[in-house]
């Protein structure tokens, strides 16, 4: 083996009795793919040939300390930087176990998953160039102020369950002064570590730390007070502080005050109980994020809540809120800055519109598993409350489990930016038709059981137009082609992943489709029904024009029947010469009257006579001895024009009505002519006129029909529109 090369050695012990059980996976395939090699003993000089030795891991064997030691004095003057010695069952360490090994550039030491229980003061004196210790996974009962002696370089700490509580012992004791060797140490981590308290010293020297984790570890810890934390006034660079599930109950007044760099304070899972007034958190100048989320759901807020800290970017407040968030300032006013704001899981059912007010910044907003419905019915007394209107920024919107049964047209308008809507497990079923039409980014849509029937292009065009993925499934979709058709096409075409599909997206109805996969809904169906539409609008529309033409033939009937004959014998006879049917007219015109209107006649269309027109007036120039009827029936012929002289009483003059009207209007029609002038000397309904004569004023032209003005000064244009009425051609035009 060429020596240069070789600067990585894996040595493990293998006892076929003890497989590892709980070791994680990465290791898991170490050990399998590398050979076994039982050491007991170390000979003098053994790494001398390969004195570039880099990485030495020795995980898994059963190695007595005084091997330990033998293995550190040989390796003095070696190139080794990581040495892993993880599960190797060491009882303890003393100041003199790794003796040699400050003659090399160790920089990584893994002591992890041993069962020591005790670390003498000074163990660690032989690694001045120490970076990363782990002793995760240990049993010690007592770190003193010596324990980390020498290790002024360390950057990382890794105690996570260091220190455990066992069932028969107390609590492990860390004093005070501990680490404060660690000048150059970053990051300490105590997850699940157990020990008595935080004392006030406890973390004093810790000249660079940034995080800090101490989240489910046991310290009795119940109230943060101003002291708590007194000792990392010296860790001016810590931005993180971990204290999840510390069972917190209390935040006092100033508790975090001297950590004026954190950006990131980490509370969830604690027990808090009380009214944040503001102060818990003066002193945060920088911070960027707080969790406070899963708090019991007994945290209530007042508007100055947040009032010390207005760089905040990340609230969460998940689980943590009891109490109405409906105030007349919202608790996140100060909060100019915020982008992410976590309200899920708290029953909220009361909040205003202006609960975002002022947040332009807000990107992310969680409010699932909470009681919204009322505020979006447009039931709700004062209307829908639009709570998103000013988050035009927002970019991911959880609402769901919130029973919502409605959208408003408005609700979310202007979120244009939105990349991710989630809806699971509301009530919704009929959506406004362009509600979703501003979410034109949108990505990720989920809409998992809801109530939701039918999925058309106006309602979900926009925001299905450049979806990522798509969760729709378990609704009850109705399969017809109204419904469903758009969609299926789009589930047929679409790029967007839709997980779920085809098993989960269940047609409800119509029974033909009922408990199928909406995959497998015909949509050539609905192309047959092309012809049938248009045979709906085909027997629509003939119905339409039945009736129409029934409204038409019962109301204006007679004026068709009318005209129709008119028009019939026009054309018989229009072969006949006009100009010689002229000719043989004797009189202008036949007057019909009543004898009581005689003197009418005679005062008011006689004088006519003496202009050039000649009259036939039935009882002046009737031929004695003719029959009344071959009277009416010659004279009429002879006459170009007939006047009806209308009044109450020749309406009700039997012969008028039973004769010579009759004969009137078949001389119309027959010789198609349109002569008859009506002159009206009472006003009379167009009705009475039909019933009694067959007459409507609408058959003759307007300039037939003449009233007898009351007023004297009229008479002259009366006689005018006569004569011109008389001098009318008989012709139909
Ligand atoms: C180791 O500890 C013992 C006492 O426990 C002390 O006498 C001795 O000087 C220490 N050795 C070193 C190298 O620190
Ligand atoms: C802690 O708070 C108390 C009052 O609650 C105050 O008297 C004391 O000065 C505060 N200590 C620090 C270090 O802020
Ligand atoms: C914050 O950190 C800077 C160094 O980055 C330091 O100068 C300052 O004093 C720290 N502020 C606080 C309040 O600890
Ligand atoms: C909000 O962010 C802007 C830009 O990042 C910054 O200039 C401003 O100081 C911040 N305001 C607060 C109150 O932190
Ligand atoms: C669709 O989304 C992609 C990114 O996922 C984006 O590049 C593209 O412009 C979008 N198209 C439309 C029409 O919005
Ligand atoms: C899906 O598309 C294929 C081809 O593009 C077509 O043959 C099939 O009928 C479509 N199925 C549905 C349910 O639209
Ligand atoms: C799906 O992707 C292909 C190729 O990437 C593209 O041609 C097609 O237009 C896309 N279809 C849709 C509905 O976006
Ligand atoms: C629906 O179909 C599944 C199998 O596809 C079946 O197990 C289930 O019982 C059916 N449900 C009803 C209500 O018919």
């Amino acid at each position: 083996m060429d020596k240069k090369q070789f600067q990585r050695i894996k040595l493990f012990k293998n006892f076929q009795s003890e497989e590892p059980r709980a070791l994680p996976c990465s290791l898991q395939r170490t050990l399998s793919s590398f050979s076994i090699v039982l050491l007991t003993q170390v000979e003098n000089g053994c790494f001398q040939a390969i004195a570039r030795i880099s990485d030495l891991v020795l995980d898994h064997s059963r190695l007595s300390s005084q091997f330990i030691t033998n293995i550190c004095t040989e390796l003095a003057g070696t190139a080794l930087q990581n040495l892993s010695l993880m599960n190797t069952l060491q009882g303890s360490l003393t100041n003199m176990t790794f003796q040699g090994l400050d003659k090399t550039n160790i920089t990584v030491l893994d002591l992890s998953y041993n069962t020591m229980s005790k670390i003498a003061d000074g163990a660690f004196q032989w690694f001045p160039r120490l970076e990363s210790l782990s002793l995760e996974h240990n049993s010690l009962r007592h770190l003193t102020k010596d324990t980390f002696s020498g290790l002024g370089n360390l950057r990382q700490l890794n105690l996570q369950k260091a220190l455990i509580k066992s069932h028969t012992s107390s609590l492990p004791v860390i004093e005070d002064f501990s680490f404060h060797h660690l000048v150059q140490l970053e990051h300490l981590c105590m997850e699940n570590t157990a020990f008595r308290e935080i004392t006030e010293h406890i973390f004093s020297g810790l000249l660079h730390l940034k995080t800090l984790d101490l989240s489910w570890s046991i310290t009795g810890l119940k109230t943060v007070t101003n002291k708590t934390f007194a000792s990392l006034q010296e860790s001016p660079l810590l931005e993180t502080l971990n204290l999840t599930a510390m069972g917190i109950n209390k935040l006092g007044p100033g508790a975090f005050s001297m950590l004026g760099n954190l950006t990131t304070l980490l509370l969830g899972r604690n027990f808090i109980n009380q009214q944040l007034k503001g102060d818990e958190f003066e002193g945060l100048t920088s911070i960027k994020e707080i969790d406070m989320s899963i708090n019991q759901q007994s945290i209530s807020l007042t508007n100055a809540s947040f009032i010390h800290v207005p760089t905040l970017r990340t609230l969460k407040l998940g689980r943590a809120l009891k109490g109405s968030l409906d105030m007349e300032q919202s608790p996140f006013r100060p909060l100019v800055n915020l982008t992410v704001l976590d309200l899920s899981n708290n029953n909220i059912a009361n909040i205003n519109a202006g609960m975002l007010t002022g947040l332009y910044r807000l990107k992310v907003l969680k409010m699932q598993h909470n009681n919204l419905a009322r505020l979006w019915k447009t039931a709700n007394p004062g209307g829908p409350v639009f709570f998103l209107k000013d988050a035009h920024k927002l970019t991911l919107l959880d609402l769901d489990y919130n029973g919502l049964d409605e959208i408003p047209l408005d609700a979310l308008r202007g979120l244009s930016n939105l990349h991710e809507l989630s809806l699971r497990g509301n009530l919704l079923n009929q959506l406004h038709s362009s509600v979703f039409d501003d979410l034109q980014s949108l990505k990720y849509l989920h809409l998992q059981k809801n109530l939701i029937t039918s999925v058309q292009h106006a309602t979900f065009g926009v925001p299905l137009s450049n979806l990522t993925e798509l969760s729709m499934d378990r609704n009850p979709f109705d399969c017809t082609c109204e419904s469903i058709l758009w969609f299926s096409e789009w589930l047929n075409s679409t790029n967007a992943s839709v997980p779920g599909f085809p098993q989960s997206y269940i047609c409800n109805t119509p029974n033909a489709y009922f408990n199928r996969s909406v995959m497998n809904f015909d949509p050539l169906s609905c192309k047959d029904m092309t012809p049938f539409k248009a045979l709906y609008i085909l027997s629509s529309t003939a119905v339409l024009m039945l009736l129409f033409t029934a409204f038409l033939v019962h109301f204006q009937g007679w004026r068709i029947q009318f005209f129709w004959s008119i028009m019939v014998n026009r054309m018989l006879g229009s072969l006949k010469d006009e100009s010689v049917a002229e000719g043989r007219y004797v009189f202008d015109a036949y007057i019909i009257h009543t004898a009581k209107d005689r003197p009418w006649v005679d005062r008011s269309l006689l004088p006519l006579e003496d202009e050039k027109f000649i009259f036939f007036l039935e009882d002046r120039d009737a031929i004695p001895g003719f029959s009344q009827l071959d009277t009416i029936i010659e004279n009429m012929g002879k006459s170009r024009k007939i006047i009806f002289v209308i009044t109450e009483m020749l309406l009700k003059d039997p012969w008028c009505r039973q004769f010579k009207v009759h004969h009137a209007l078949h001389q119309v029609m027959e010789k198609n002519r349109d002569s008859l002038i009506l002159i009206f000397l009472q006003d009379v309904t167009d009705y009475n006129l039909n019933r009694s004569l067959h007459l409507r004023r609408g058959m003759l032209k307007p300039c037939c029909i003449l009233y007898w003005p009351l007023h004297r000064e009229r008479i002259p244009a009366f006689h005018q529109k006569l004569r011109s009425a008389l001098a009318s051609t008989n012709n139909l035009n």
